[in-house]
């Protein structure tokens, strides 16, 4: 704020561009009717040069005082018009040091801090100002990290059941992660996984797959040859192949295979059962005076598509007659 003194007079007033204006704070009032600004005196910033002595009751405070309330403003009373408003011994507060800093309020994490002063160094007395400011000073502080305590995301999808049919288990899953737990928070508490019966739907039986074919083609078979059977009495799931004499599986699964093999008197065979080409089993019977029959059985855990079939080892030579069959049967008996 600026002071002019015109004609001995203390205004408060603003120079812009060499013109001078009359104004209080925030609002403008008028010249004085009284005082023709043309003759004003110099125009001096008197807030910074000396004042008119205390004891000296100066007659133009009483027009300061009736248009712009002076005495009611402290600080420029003090300065301007001491003695008028009877503030001779006035003295203006003035701030102590700070005090530290107070503690940081928080036990963890960001907080404030607080430091204060007292309007004491000196205090305000005989009509003197208090102190302009704050008492108050707040400053951000912080202290190690807070624990954060771990969280469940959410759970994950239910898993596939475990069985394709019957009852099964399906299980699902949740992390501790959101948010993760960190410095020594706690982890999450509860299971992280969760299981739940499921599987509606029944197995289904064993599928039926059985044959039963006789009948060589060839009574007199080779060393090596595969023994093809003429007639075929069943073949449920279509496993045995006429042509070439070979049961293929068609599903994984554990079946069983027999053959019977006759031989009339005097005639012998020796035959095994193959699988893929290896041996399963082998036999072979030599009859001396009457037809002989003997059997070969073997059990075999087939993949899908393996083929069993039975082959001669040795110059066969098959009874065929209505009391003596040969015949190669086999069946799915477990999946
Ligand atoms: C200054 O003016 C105020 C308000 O008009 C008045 O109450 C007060 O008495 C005056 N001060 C003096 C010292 O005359
Ligand atoms: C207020 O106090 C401060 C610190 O003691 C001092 O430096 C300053 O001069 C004082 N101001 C007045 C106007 O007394
Ligand atoms: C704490 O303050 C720092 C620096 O101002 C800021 O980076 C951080 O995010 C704050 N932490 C919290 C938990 O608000
Ligand atoms: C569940 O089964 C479906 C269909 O068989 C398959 O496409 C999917 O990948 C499986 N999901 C899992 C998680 O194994
Ligand atoms: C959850 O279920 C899937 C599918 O059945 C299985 O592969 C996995 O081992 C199971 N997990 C547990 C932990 O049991
Ligand atoms: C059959 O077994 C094979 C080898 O173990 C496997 O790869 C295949 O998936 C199985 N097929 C069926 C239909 O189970």
């Amino acid at each position: 704020m600026r002071y002019c003194l015109v004609l001995g007079i203390c205004w408060i007033c603003s120079i812009h561009n060499g013109a001078v204006h009359w104004e209080t704070i925030g609002q403008e009032i008028s010249t004085p009717a009284q005082f023709d600004v043309s003759t004003r005196e110099e125009v001096t910033d008197i807030t910074t040069t000396s004042y008119v002595e205390c004891s000296n009751s100066q007659s133009n405070c009483k027009i300061l005082n009736d248009t712009l309330n002076i005495c009611a403003d402290v600080p420029h009373a003090v300065i301007l018009c001491q003695g008028y408003c009877h503030l001779c011994n006035a003295v203006n507060g003035n701030w102590s040091e700070w005090t530290k800093w107070g503690t940081c309020d928080v036990t963890c994490g960001n907080g404030t801090k607080i430091r204060s002063r007292k309007c004491d160094n000196p205090a305000p007395s005989h009509g003197g100002g208090y102190c302009v400011g704050a008492s108050e000073d707040i400053d951000f502080c912080s202290k190690h990290k807070c624990p954060v305590h771990g969280s469940w995301g959410t759970w994950s999808d239910w898993s596939n059941c475990s069985k394709e049919c019957g009852p099964g288990l399906r299980n699902r899953t949740r992390r501790c992660d959101h948010p993760e737990p960190s410095a020594d928070g706690n982890h999450c508490f509860g299971a992280s996984i969760n299981y739940e019966v499921c599987g509606q739907q029944e197995c289904t039986d064993v599928p039926m797959i059985l044959f039963r074919v006789r009948s060589p083609s060839h009574i007199y078979t080779s060393q090596g040859a595969n023994i093809v059977f003429s007639i075929i009495d069943i073949n449920e799931g279509r496993g045995y192949d006429a042509e070439s004499g070979q049961f293929r599986a068609p599903v994984n699964g554990t079946y069983s295979f027999i053959a019977q093999y006759c031989v009339a008197e005097q005639g012998f065979a020796q035959i095994e059962l193959v699988k893929d080409g290896s041996s399963l089993q082998k036999g072979g019977i030599m009859a001396s005076l009457t037809r002989h029959c003997a059997d070969l059985h073997a059990m075999v855990f087939l993949h899908r598509g393996e083929r069993v079939w039975i082959r001669s080892t040795f110059a066969t030579h098959f009874s065929e007659s209505l009391l003596a069959w040969s015949t190669f049967s086999g069946a799915l008996y477990y999946v």
